[in-house]
């Protein structure tokens, strides 16, 4: 067995993210400026060749989960072959995807064919006007239809992601947990982090310990289960719900220690850590004719790199990084 995939603190690389286009149906705020970002060519972008061959060589050196991500990840063509070739790769135990759900309920039951496992589906308010002010679009309701389809098809949970800012949805926490009540809906509450363009402030971020106590005034049966140290989320039950309400805390009591996670960009760069601006391009070398060992090399150098965490919430906030809509989350 190599040790591509275990970095200097001994964490071991099992998950890995890969971001599938950087074009999207929605203009999200914290995603991205209001004039959009630059699109790489789409010759530089990975085919699905490629992407298979690089996740290849993730899994067979011990990834056992990836998910799909974007910009959209549903916006991409050939998402199907994608999906159906991933899903064959022995030793993956889970293909997860995250969407933001506006054309997800049409290809729902194609997604779940190929083999996707898990749905995280992103929605920010439960309010069509906050919705179209947050997302510069339309499409409130096409969320909920995929939301509830979903659930329909035999997800469970369907993971919820709710991106906290204070005075825009601060005020909906209790009612995006009562969706928790009666479906297999796992709302995960995250705090709002900074990327480039998307005008961070810690003004807007409600903290963890705040949506705690607002969440757990009005549910005092809040109870937290156990979590694997790789978890991003901080996971609780209320009792009668059937589903689970969770904190993703990114910038308050970040999770870093337990990080299993690598990122593969739409454009072939490989990026260890959320926060971190270091890159190295995979498919370069991968189109001039790198083999395997020099490819997995390249990959063992870049995870040694990988810092124990990241440099907190002021400092990343003033580091240049990319766009989230290149990274993917
Ligand atoms: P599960 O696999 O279902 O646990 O989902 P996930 O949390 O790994 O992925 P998702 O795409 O749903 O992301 C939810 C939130 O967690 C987003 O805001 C991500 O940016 C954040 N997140 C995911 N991975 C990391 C990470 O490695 N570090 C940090 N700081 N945040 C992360
Ligand atoms: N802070 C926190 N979460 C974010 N997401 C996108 N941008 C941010 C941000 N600035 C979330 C999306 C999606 C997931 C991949 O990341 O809502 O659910
Ligand atoms: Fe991992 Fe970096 Fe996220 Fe920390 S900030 S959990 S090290 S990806």
């Amino acid at each position: 067995v190599s040790d591509m995939l275990v970095d200097r603190f001994g964490r071991m690389h099992t998950y890995l993210r890969i971001s599938l286009t950087e074009r999207c149906n929605l203009r999200c705020h914290y995603c991205m400026p209001e004039e959009g970002v630059e699109l790489t060519p789409t010759p530089q972008l990975l085919s699905h060749q490629e992407i298979f061959r690089l996740a290849n060589l993730f899994v067979t050196s011990g990834v056992n989960k990836i998910r799909l991500t974007g910009g959209e990840p549903t916006l991409r063509k050939d998402i199907q072959d994608i999906c159906f070739n991933l899903s064959s790769l022995k030793g993956l135990k889970a293909l997860a995807i995250t969407t933001n759900g506006i054309t997800l309920a049409k290809k729902l039951p194609m997604l779940k064919q190929c083999g996707i496992t898990s749905l995280n589906i992103s929605l920010d308010t439960l309010v069509p006007a906050k919705f179209e002010f947050m997302t510069r679009r339309k499409g409130h309701h096409k969320v909920i239809e995929s939301i509830n389809a979903a659930i329909d098809l035999g997800y469970n949970p369907v993971k919820v992601n709710c991106v906290v800012m204070r005075g825009f949805n601060d005020d909906e926490m209790c009612d995006f947990v009562n969706l928790t009540r009666d479906k297999p809906i796992n709302v995960r509450f995250i705090e709002f982090m900074p990327f480039d363009g998307n005008v961070w402030n810690v003004k807007k971020l409600v903290p963890y310990s705040e949506m705690l106590d607002t969440v757990s005034k009005q549910f005092p049966g809040l109870k937290r289960l156990n979590d694997p140290l790789t978890e991003t989320a901080k996971n609780f039950k209320i009792d009668g719900h059937t589903g689970t309400v969770s904190f993703i805390t990114s910038m308050t009591e970040h999770f870093c220690a337990g990080c299993n996670r690598l990122r593969l960009l739409a454009d072939g760069n490989l990026k260890v850590c959320l926060f971190g601006p270091s890159e190295v391009s995979l498919r370069d070398p991968l189109r001039s004719g790198a083999g395997d060992e020099e490819l997995r090399e390249i990959i063992g150098a870049a995870v040694k790199r990988k810092k124990a965490a990241h440099a907190g919430m002021f400092d990343i906030a003033k580091t240049a990084n990319r766009p989230m809509i290149h990274i993917g989350g």
